[in-house]
């Protein structure tokens, strides 16, 4: 059979047990619990840049507040807010209407965290509900110094299509309504997935 044209199959095979077989190979450590993988074992091809943008709806006021003070600042004893914290379900939308399109949830909470500005501490999912990445959700732990123009907060980490995801969020505030402290925020964020 020499010269016989190697099928797809074969070659599929071939390729599956060659990786296999340098897992074994990486994977002979001194350490049990521990092994080096080739990463086309969990389907990881080339590394991409998306660049997503959402209108991030925080919410106090109305029948259905989005945004709840979970924590109140010491009597007398706070500068600038300092010990507030919000826990948040806050609507992502394509739009900055709040009736635009729902492309996700911004699930998390946020704390202010300075004396000397009023920067807060983020720390929230955004878990998408449309489309290829429905379901799969990205993590943002950042400095938000929240009266800034533009404020840029680590993305890091992910789920589902957003394993090993890295990036960064810009945040700039679109309305925000001092009375009731209502804010609509646009989030561009860009991110380095599989
Ligand atoms: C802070 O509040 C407490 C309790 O209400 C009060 O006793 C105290 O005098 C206040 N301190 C200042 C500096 O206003
Ligand atoms: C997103 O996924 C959920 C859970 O699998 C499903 O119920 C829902 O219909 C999906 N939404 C869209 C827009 O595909």
């Amino acid at each position: 059979m020499a010269g016989a044209p190697i099928s797809k199959t074969q070659l599929t095979i071939l390729s599956f047990l060659l990786s296999l077989a340098l897992v074994f190979v990486l994977g002979t450590g001194e350490d049990g619990f521990v092994r080096a993988m080739d990463r086309k074992l969990l389907g990881l091809k080339e590394e991409k840049l998306s660049h997503f943008r959402f209108y991030w709806h925080d919410i106090y006021s109305g029948k259905n507040p989005t945004a709840v003070m979970i924590i109140q600042p010491p009597a007398n004893k706070s500068k600038n807010g300092f010990g507030i914290v919000s826990m948040i379900d806050n609507p992502l939308t394509e739009g900055p209407e709040l009736s635009s399109k729902l492309l996700g949830k911004a699930q998390g909470f946020y704390g202010l965290a300075s004396q000397e500005d009023i920067a807060m501490l983020m720390a929230m999912n955004f878990h998408i509900v449309q489309g290829k990445y429905n379901g799969s959700t990205l993590t943002i732990l950042g400095r938000n110094q929240v009266f800034d123009k533009v404020r840029e907060m680590p993305v890091t980490g992910g789920s589902g299509l957003f394993r090993f995801a890295r990036g960064y969020a810009h945040a700039s505030t679109h309305t925000f309504d001092p009375s009731t402290g209502d804010a609509v925020v646009e989030y561009n964020v860009y991110v380095l997935h599989y």
